[in-house]
């Protein structure tokens, strides 16, 4: 298929009011959590991107009925999904597709691995480069057997009901790693623990809570004790604040301007971004609601532009706000400056972002220099624009669209369709900010 080119044009500011699409990592858990779970869930605001639907469809798959006639875009309608129980799951008629995802793939992995039957689940070209060795170790030690081609997808998962439980460290900081472990831990006899190094995302602990789990949490340890079941709920998903990432960078970047972004999830596991923001020297006010759904806060955000400045994020930080480091990069080509460190998994995401974010950036005309484990933006000159490759990979599309707001001419993004994958909507909502 050829990817689909787009231009965008230089901005002169930004203004206006945005309520972004569900939280794709929060979209994920509620559905994988709904089919194993007793009853019918209804989940309101589920992501519109096709990482979701690719969960949902791997869910099918596995014999789970869902309708998902209201997922439309940004109407934060409801989808409901009928659980099957904890031990309910089908085996599938052929191979799941987890499309794009990684998350769908490694967090269903812990679920699969505790089925009496065999799964295959493969990926898209880019998913089928990504690292497996970090799930396939842990289900393994638990009793499952998964094998996949050089540690990478397809995974054939041959589940067990008798899986035991497992104390274990994460090697990378990965909240997808923990999942799948907490996941498959839930089937588990005996009690999982979890400990990580650097915190990562919790949504899967809030998640497992707000169905009914009990999950112990201390220090940097999560336990599970396996043998509970899940009850079904009405959950409200938060938007995306790794979507709406590129709204603040647009009004950090540019004078004058003004963004609001609404009913944005506020986890703070995840809002490590507006502290990089702040530094940056953007004005970022955070309004939180008074009453979180599912354990999940959410709020108001506005972000105005300020002179911006030259900033580092360091090692520990990397965690909190890996998604974000595209947008971020994006920010440091409209002024300031950005170095960022210990940053290797960004080459093992969608795409290598290390490489790709350096080639995109440097053909709009950045100063960038790539490191092994991150790079270094110097905002010597202004953007000129030019032609750039997404790599298929949706935050480098967006990452690419919001640099090219502060470019002298147009930017010519191949392959920018692939934003469709977390945020179909992200350029129609472009052209409805520009002011
Ligand atoms: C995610 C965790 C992160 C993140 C990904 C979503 C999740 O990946 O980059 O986009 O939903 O748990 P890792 O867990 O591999 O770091």
């Amino acid at each position: 298929m050829l990817a689909k080119a787009l231009v965008v044009t230089p901005a002169r500011r930004v203004h206006g009011r945005v309520r972004p699409p569900g939280d794709k990592s929060i979209s994920h858990r509620y559905a994988m959590m709904a089919a194993i779970a007793d009853g019918v869930s209804t989940l309101r605001g589920y992501s519109t991107g096709e990482d979701c639907a690719s969960t949902l469809r791997c869910l099918r798959g596995l014999g789970v009925g869902i309708d998902d006639t209201g997922r439309e875009p940004v109407a934060g309608a409801d989808i409901s999904i009928t659980g099957v129980g904890i031990r309910g799951l089908q085996a599938p008629a052929g191979v799941l597709d987890a499309g794009n995802s990684g998350s769908t793939m490694r967090m269903l992995a812990g679920i699969l691995a505790a089925q009496p039957f065999r799964t295959t689940i493969t990926g898209d070209e880019s998913l089928r480069q990504r690292p497996m060795r970090r799930i396939i170790g842990p289900l393994e030690r638990m009793g499952a057997r998964v094998t996949a081609i050089g540690e990478r997808p397809p995974l054939t998962i041959e589940g067990t009901v008798r899986l035991v439980a497992l104390d274990f460290e994460t090697e990378v900081p990965s909240a997808q790693v923990k999942s799948a472990v907490l996941l498959a831990g839930l089937h588990a006899d005996g009690v999982t623990r979890v400990h990580e190094t650097l915190p990562t995302r919790d949504h899967t602990e809030r998640a497992l809570q707000a169905f009914g789990a009990d999950v112990m949490r201390t220090g940097g340890s999560v336990s599970i004790a396996g043998g509970q079941r899940l009850h079904a709920g009405a959950l409200v998903v938060p938007g995306d604040l790794s979507s709406a990432v590129f709204w603040m960078v647009a009004a950090a970047a540019l004078p004058g301007s003004e963004v609001t972004i609404e009913q944005v999830g506020l986890n703070p596991t995840r809002i490590g971004v507006l502290d990089i923001l702040r530094r940056f020297g953007a004005s970022v006010d955070v309004e939180e609601d008074a009453r979180a759904d599912a354990g999940e806060p959410m709020g108001t955000i506005v972000v105005r532009h300020h002179t911006l400045l030259d900033i580092h994020v360091a090692p520990y930080e990397i965690p909190g706000v890996i998604d974000e480091l595209p947008a971020l990069a994006a920010l440091a080509t409209h002024g300031g400056g950005l170095s960022v460190t210990g940053a290797g998994e960004l080459r093992v995401k969608e795409s290598d972002r290390i490489s790709a974010l350096a080639e995109g950036f440097r053909c709009m005309g950045a100063d960038i220099e790539e490191q092994p484990d991150g790079f270094q933006v110097r905002a010597t000159r202004q953007l000129r624009g030019g032609e750039v490759d997404a790599h298929n990979d949706h935050r480098l599309a967006m990452a690419f669209a919001v640099a090219a707001l502060g470019a002298s001419g147009p930017t010519t993004i191949v392959g920018a369709d692939a934003a469709a994958v977390s945020y179909p909507e992200f350029f129609s909502v472009l052209e409805s900010l520009r002011a």
